[in-house]
């Protein structure tokens, strides 16, 4: 065969001049930002987002415990037209996917928590700020997302009974717009991060031979964090420059208050108007416990295996959950979550939305805001695939049809 014969038969790709669209093209499921984010980031910082609590040994059983259901599909219904839209504490969504709360996410990328959440506006999804997000409240409340959700951590009480560190955080999330709180349950102490603790991982990566070999390796990365505002706790704005570095190496030190118990909810409901969920690995006594204190709803999650390693999966804790609290109750769950497949699982188990963190923090360290619609938009194509071979096309009817869809 002639050479322009084959290059008759090869369709060459045109050359793509945006190097960040020359990114996205390379992209087709999640786990790709995961490899693009692992070359991108220094070590340390990608390992401060892929690592679990541990032995990792509830990293790996929540993508596990995601993937071992199987799903017999309805036949010859007519899929052609679907709708992955819906609602939660009156909000409309277009997808059943939310953004759940990260620490530190501009050390990723520069425009962190924003890029994310404008991403998650054009698509219709929930964004959740953590309490240590490194943009403010208000900064992100400027991107106009109409649907924003604000992560609680009660820190650690004042010396002689002032003001908590996150008492105030309420009220300016509530002045600014935002429409749900959630107090996360899970953290009275932090899970040791064994990874963190090899790497030597400082926040903000500080200069030592380390870095130095590292700055080497992966210039494009150090010259974008070098131009961009220092990385700080945004919101915990009085916490003083000993405790912060204490809350930036691996063990978060006093910042959380390890005595939390009921009383801080119920402190909690009593200042916050808005629809309140607890996020956690919560079972049946706790949820009903906690309505009765007038929580409004839950996030499912094991931190995504970054807590209490051993803890148990999500995935098996959504039906049960579901269960205790009847088919009214709000439930979203996360907690290795990174395909259209798992988030199908997740609502055909009973969740309303199923969360994504380490997904859409890779897609920010891979390309801002760009990533991060990418991601969205390949999780909702996925998802509507999945839906669409198993034979329903609302999500109300991936609900109804969970249990059949599941065999059980
Ligand atoms: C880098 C990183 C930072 C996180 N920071 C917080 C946080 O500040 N507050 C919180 O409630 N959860 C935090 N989480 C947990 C997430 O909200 C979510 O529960 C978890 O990432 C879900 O698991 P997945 O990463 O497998 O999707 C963090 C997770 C990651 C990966």
């Amino acid at each position: 065969m002639q050479l322009h014969e084959v290059l008759e038969l090869v369709q060459l790709r045109r050359l793509e001049l945006d190097p960040v669209q020359r990114v996205l093209n390379g992209v087709v499921h999640a786990d790709d930002f995961r490899s693009v984010a692992r070359r991108r980031l220094p070590r340390a910082v990608f390992d401060y987002v892929d690592g679990g609590a541990d032995g990792e040994v509830t990293l790996a059983a929540n993508r596990q415990a995601w993937s071992r259901r199987r799903l017999h599909p309805r036949l010859l219904r007519d899929v052609s037209v679907t709708d992955l839209a819906g609602s939660v504490f009156g909000q409309p969504f277009l997808l059943p996917i939310g953004l759940a709360p990260t620490g530190y996410t501009r050390m990723m990328h520069p425009t962190g928590e924003v890029s994310a959440a404008l991403a998650a506006k054009a698509a219709g999804v929930p964004y959740t700020l953590s309490t240590v997000g490194t943009t403010t409240i208000e900064e992100v409340a400027a991107t106009g997302h109409p649907n924003l959700w604000f992560q609680l951590y009660i820190t650690s009480a004042a010396p002689g009974g002032g003001r908590r560190q996150s008492d105030p955080l309420i009220e300016r999330a509530a002045a600014a717009g935002y429409r749900a709180l959630e107090v996360t349950i899970d953290t009275a102490v932090t899970g040791r991060r064994l990874r963190d603790a090899r790497n030597g991982l400082n926040i903000p990566p500080q200069l030592s031979l380390g870095t130095l070999a590292d700055i080497a390796r992966r210039p494009r990365y150090w010259t974008r964090m070098l131009r961009s505002p220092a990385i700080q706790f945004a919101n915990l704005t009085s916490l003083s420059d000993a405790e912060a570095a204490s809350a930036g190496s691996t063990h978060v030190g006093g910042l959380f208050d390890d005595s939390i118990n009921w009383s801080h909810i119920e402190a909690v409901r009593a200042r916050w108007q808005g629809p309140l969920l607890l996020k956690g690995p919560i079972g049946a006594d706790d949820a009903r416990r906690a309505l009765d204190l007038g929580v409004n709803g839950f996030h499912l999650s094991n931190h995504g295996g970054r807590q209490l390693d051993r803890c148990v999966a999500t995935a098996d804790l959504v039906a049960p959950l579901r269960a205790a609290v009847g088919p009214a109750v709000p439930i979203v769950v996360d907690s290795g979550v990174h395909c259209g497949g798992d988030v199908a699982v997740a609502l055909a188990l009973g969740a309303d939305m199923a969360f994504v963190g380490r997904a859409y923090v890779y897609a920010v360290a891979a390309a801002g805001e760009r990533g991060v619609t990418h991601l969205l938009s390949l999780l909702a194509a996925e998802l509507q695939s999945v839906m669409q071979l198993c034979g329903v096309t609302t999500l109300a009817q991936l609900r109804e049809n969970g249990p059949a869809l599941l065999g059980e």
